[in-house]
């Protein structure tokens, strides 16, 4: 019987590596992309044998007719460490189209994590202390073996989590050389047990006293194991231009890849610094490998700190562990409601988180148009209210960004979530639709696909996605997510 799993027939193919879109049929059998072809064939080659159309069955048939049909996407800015394990269907992804997240991101990761003691900002993001159960990646990856989610998901190591666990807490000084060593120690045993690289956070409290010589040691052990290095920058404000040199100092100096996260410009003051930025980081990738990822919107979100809150034209609060029914609202009105000041409020309901809004149109619509940025949603989804970025952020890129703006195509937006991702985080045989390749697929309406989560009302699913496919199997379908758990964990191996 020459029975197959899938064919995906009719629909517009954009391939993930930004080359133009043609039309054609996908087979899928287990979890691969085993045929593409157009309607022109009678008879197809799978594995070397030459089949006839006619004599093929399929268990499932699915028309794709004017929908686009791309790789799934890469979010590969993300805080899910936990979240694949508290909603395993992963919907806030799945329904936008994502089929594998970064975690560990911003210097915070759940694995290697090994400290029972006070956690300091903003590792709270990750969760309440019953989250920090990974002492190392391999108890990570067991977990989510045993229980997957719907996503694929893939792993940094945390440079905030290896200084508090080796300094004991005591992070507001330099780690001394024995403190390295041993940070060292537990990177390296990360990147073999499946880690794909260091993660920083240098703008926060947990990193922020971290010399430059720090961070280029540890980033030194990421290259025996073909590591990124991904850096939340020391400051993203009133020295973006410097942290920028720093970042391309610490990837040149450690001679390892190099991911700027969320690149931005926040602070009225400092809007339009990513001209310079920009040119600096094309500069730089003359020489090194550098890349950027973003996410679209000009507010930004994370906890509630003071030194965030002052350079910020507005500032929503958003959770308070503190305050346990606090309606999402202004600073301003809070402070007056608590009949204190503003410094006093943060001390007072902390930890807490808020949204920021902090960056200007001009700025964001030159970096997403930058050539090679990634998109990563930073979404953080342990707020009961959050960024509207969590839910929104592909089809935002996609029908706003692309479509109704018109910064670049459709074939350049996909090529941004999916095959540039895919090889600058060394995730292999995905990214793309080709044969021998994963089936993480997405179809969707090109006239219809938009963002629908607001400020207001995060919760909401986009529009124009219609079916998600991860490793070959449907993960959303109907508006609704099948909850199939079909993700797997990947570990990076190769790189171009
Ligand atoms: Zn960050
Ligand atoms: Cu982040």
């Amino acid at each position: 019987m020459n029975e197959f799993d899938y064919l995906i027939k009719n629909g517009i193919i954009i391939d993930g590596s930004g080359n133009d879109r043609y039309e054609a049929n996908i087979v899928i059998n287990g979890n691969k992309i085993i045929s593409i072809f157009d309607n022109s064939k009678t008879s197809i080659y799978i594995k070397n044998k030459n089949y006839n159309l006619a004599d093929l069955n399929f268990k499932n048939v699915i028309d794709a007719t004017s929908k686009i049909v791309s790789p799934g996407f890469i979010d590969v800015h993300t805080h899910d460490d936990q979240n694949i394990f508290v909603d395993r269907s992963m919907s806030c992804k799945i329904s936008q189209g994502v089929t594998t997240c970064i975690a560990g991101n911003c210097g915070i990761s759940l694995a290697p994590f090994d400290f029972s003691g006070n956690v300091p900002a903003p590792i709270p993001l990750l969760g309440d202390k019953n989250a920090y159960r990974f002492p190392n990646v391999k108890s990570y990856k067991n977990e989510f073996q045993k229980q997957p989610s719907s996503i694929n998901i893939s792993l940094l190591t945390g440079h905030s989590m290896l200084r508090v666990q080796v300094m004991n807490g005591e992070i507001n000084r330099g780690a001394t050389k024995d403190e390295i060593n041993k940070m060292k120690e537990i990177l390296e045993n990360a990147l073999i047990e499946g880690s794909i690289g260091l993660s920083t956070g240098l703008a926060y409290p947990a990193a922020n006293d971290a010399p430059i010589e720090e961070i280029i040691e540890l980033a030194k052990v990421l290259k025996k194991y073909n590591g990124i290095f991904t850096t939340h920058m020391r400051n993203e404000g009133d020295n973006l231009v410097e942290s920028v040199n720093e970042t391309i100092k610490i990837g040149k100096l450690a001679d390892v890849r190099t991911v700027i996260s969320h690149h931005k410009c926040a602070g009225r003051s400092n809007w339009g610094k990513s001209k310079e930025t920009l040119k600096l980081i094309k500069e730089a990738k003359k020489k090194q490998h550098l890349d950027l990822d973003c996410y679209p919107y000009t507010a930004s979100s994370t906890m509630l700190l003071k030194h965030f809150v002052e350079r910020a034209d507005k500032v929503l609060v958003t959770w308070s562990d503190k305050v346990a029914d606090l309606e999402v609202s202004d600073i301003d009105k809070l402070a007056k409601k608590f009949k204190c000041t503003i410094d006093e409020l943060v001390e007072k309901i902390y930890p807490a988180g808020a949204i920021y809004f902090q960056m200007d149109d001009e700025d964001l619509n030159r970096i997403i148009s930058f050539d090679g940025t990634m998109i990563g949603s930073d979404g953080l989804p342990g707020d009961k209210h959050p960024h509207p970025r969590l839910w929104g952020t592909f089809p935002r890129v996609l029908g706003k960004y692309s479509r109704e703006m018109k910064l670049f195509s459709l074939e350049e937006a996909i090529y941004k979530m999916t095959f540039k991702s895919a090889k600058t985080f060394g995730l292999e045989k995905r990214g793309l639709i080709k044969k021998g390749y994963f089936a993480d697929l997405v179809i969707f309406d090109p006239k219809k696909i938009i963002d629908k989560a607001t400020y207001e009302k995060p919760l909401t699913p986009a529009l124009g996605i219609d079916t998600v496919i991860n490793n070959g199997q449907i993960v959303w379908q109907s508006k609704k997510p099948t909850n199939i758990y079909s993700g797997v964990f990947l570990e990076g191996k190769s790189f171009s």
